[in-house]
């Protein structure tokens, strides 16, 4: 019998092989709460309004994943590439050597651009990084808005091919409309949804983790949490996270 908090080998065994089949948050409550990570080859989506923290999350995923050894490409409307390390500094996630040595590639993208056919570049140049693991696209919601819903949804079943071919990939989106919504979270590996809930004078950030794949035991769960300077998603109680 093993002493209190010392692992059996088989314990041991166990967790190596959980850890090699699913990316890290880099922050161990966290994982927890999802069920100890983001399975690869999954299609994530991860749903939220402004502000309820689907870059940061995006940004924590990235960074547990490259801290894996894994190869990471992140496609930003949102950011410069140097917006995007300096951000990231912010919460304590130095990627700069990362980007130096090509692991980490960060494109930032105006997806306005591109009109109805944007889903369509964007498909290719996923495609076009065959040595990635693990791909981020913060956030889909601008193509979202310059293409059809049924364009949205061919895209997602594309995606999902590449998942299963090893691929992971992690789409972040405001919400769109309820019945394309359900499409897409049928057609998803996980599926987290961010919201922010005022209460009283607080705001309080939520993630409920809707689905992940392998994982049934933690559906369902709620996660209150706050984003902090110098250390990124924090996970707190939700009867502190309500005040
Ligand atoms: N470095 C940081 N330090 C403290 N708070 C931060 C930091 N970065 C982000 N936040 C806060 O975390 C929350 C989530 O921000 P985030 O950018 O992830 O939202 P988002 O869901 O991506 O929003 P949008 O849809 O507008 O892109 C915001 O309240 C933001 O102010
Ligand atoms: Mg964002």
């Amino acid at each position: 019998m093993a002493e209190a908090g010392v692992k059996t080998d088989e314990q041991e065994k166990q967790e190596e092989t959980v850890n090699k089949n699913v990316i890290s948050s880099g922050n161990t409550e966290l994982d927890s709460r999802i069920g100890g990570g983001l399975p690869l080859g999954s299609l994530a989506l991860i749903e939220g309004a402004s502000g309820t923290g689907k870059s940061v999350l995006s940004q924590q995923i990235a960074y547990g994943a490259l801290q894996q050894g894994l190869r990471v490409v992140m496609f930003t409307s949102e950011n410069t590439v140097r917006s995007m390390v300096k951000q990231m500094d912010t919460i304590d996630m130095s990627v700069l050597d990362f980007l130096l040595i090509r692991r980490l590639r960060v494109y930032p993208v105006e997806f306005s651009q591109g009109g109805q056919d944007s889903s369509k570049y964007l498909l290719n140049a996923l495609n076009a990084e065959e040595n990635a693991d693990l791909f981020i696209l913060d956030s889909l919601s601008v193509v979202a808005g310059s293409i059809t819903s049924s364009a949205i949804l061919q895209f997602f079943e594309e995606a999902k091919q590449l998942c299963d071919q090893g691929k992971t990939i992690m789409v972040t989106l405001h919400p769109q409309a309820p019945a394309l919504m359900e499409q897409l979270r049928s057609l998803c590996d996980a599926n987290l949804v961010l919201e922010t809930e005022r209460d009283g004078q607080k705001l309080v950030k939520m993630l409920t983790v809707a689905k992940i794949r392998g994982a049934s035991s933690v559906t369902g769960a709620i996660v209150g949490f706050d984003v902090e300077p110098g250390w990124g998603m924090r996970v707190i109680p939700i009867s502190k996270a309500r005040g």
